[in-house]
């Protein structure tokens, strides 16, 4: 693993023009390279918890760097984990020894093991591995399985920007001139390979000429309201405040808000949404205050078969929460609850924006047209 560091230092930045470049060079980067990609028979990703403060990107050669990542939120966002363990198989493939089929497909089932026991939530980390693995099944000597898996998942990463950018353009039809939209967590570039599902709407809203603002929530515990979808839409140039959590039922009820979009990372067929933890409040705010809440999500974040009672919420460790960054915040020994996901029901929800179409409510009825 080696890593490139670009440190970025918001004061000297207005001071010293050589700094001044370096944010420049920094902005470019992650406008023009993607979240997560396959170079050189390896994957690059950005480390996204060093992300306002530091641009670094992480090489990885093992698959086990892939899951370690995924675990540890380096790379996050359900379309990002999903296409990131499809390259951790691409990456097992080339690790394996195996001369025999049957010897390289024990080996891919352990390391799709690994990469799929990392976050339970996401469906699209699943996806993304049976995908692969369907591919490696049929193939029929160890280097058309290598070079079929490899292709795959390329692929996959390719098309998860186009999918997004058609998401895009069906949601932007939503939003009107002038409309200010808040979301939560980040679901943009950096939750996916590239543009996003909920930013990639206020994008596409954007670039269709209407001129929107964005309320973005500071999402607590791990800040990635802050950290990323500020940082990704300061950056595009699209007005952005953000808020605190705490703020979101305040701005609602001052008329400082008239549409609301965010990401997921499960859909059920009855249209039960999980996503980030504090969706479901903000969801049942926009319904007390008759707001219009949306979200955004490609297909392959459709769980077709589960039950709500199926799904397990991830609950992470608590120093996120007795702490900000390295700052201790609560009390030694303190008991802590930390789940990273909610259940939003669809009686919440105005309407789910995919790449093939919007569905609207009765749920169980528009989702099954989209398959
Ligand atoms: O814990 P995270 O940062 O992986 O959670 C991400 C979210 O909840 C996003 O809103 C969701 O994955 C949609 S991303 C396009």
């Amino acid at each position: 693993m080696y890593t490139i560091l670009i440190f970025y230092n918001k004061i000297l930045n207005y001071t010293i023009l050589v700094q001044k470049n370096i944010y420049s060079f920094h902005i470019e980067i992650l406008l023009s390279l993607k979240t997560v990609e396959w170079k050189d028979d390896s994957v690059v990703m950005i480390d996204q918890t060093k992300l306002p403060n530091i641009l670094e990107y992480v090489t990885y050669t093992d698959f086990n760097q892939v899951a370690h990542a995924i675990r540890t939120l380096v790379v996050r966002g359900a379309p990002a984990i999903g296409v990131s363990g499809a390259f951790g198989l691409a990456l097992a493939c080339l690790q394996s020894k195996a001369t025999e089929k049957n010897e390289l497909i024990k080996f891919l089932e352990n390391a799709k093991k690994i990469l799929f026991e990392t976050r339970p939530t996401a469906i699209n980390l699943a996806w993304g591995l049976n995908k692969i693995m369907e591919v490696a099944n049929t193939g029929n000597t160890v280097e058309e399985i290598r070079r079929n898996v490899i292709e795959t998942a390329k692929k996959m990463a390719e098309e998860d920007i186009q999918i997004n950018m058609s998401m895009g353009k069906n949601g932007s039809e939503l939003f009107n001139d002038n409309d200010t939209i808040m979301t939560h967590c980040n679901a943009g570039a950096l939750a996916t390979v590239g543009y996003g599902t909920a930013l990639g709407v206020i994008r596409a809203t954007k670039e269709s000429g209407k001129n929107v603002k964005v309320i973005a929530t500071e999402t607590r515990p791990v800040q990635q309201g802050s950290r990323l979808t500020a940082f990704e839409l300061k950056h595009d140039g699209i007005d952005v405040s953000l808020i605190p959590d705490t703020a979101v039922g305040y701005t609602m009820a001052n008329n400082l808000v008239n549409k609301i979009v965010v990401g997921a990372d499960r859909i059920l067929r009855t249209g039960h949404v999980y996503n980030k933890i504090g969706t479901y409040q903000v969801a049942t705010m926009a319904k007390q205050h008759n707001i219009p809440f949306y979200v955004a999500a490609p297909l392959s974040t459709f769980d077709m078969k589960s039950n709500p009672e199926d799904v397990i919420i991830e609950q992470r460790k608590a120093s996120e929460v007795t702490g900000i960054g390295d700052k201790k915040t609560a009390p030694d020994d303190i008991n802590v609850i930390n789940p990273a996901f909610d259940m939003t029901p669809p009686e919440l929800i105005s309407g789910i924006i995919t790449e093939k179409g919007v569905a609207k409510p009765p749920f169980e009825e528009s989702i099954k047209k989209l398959f």
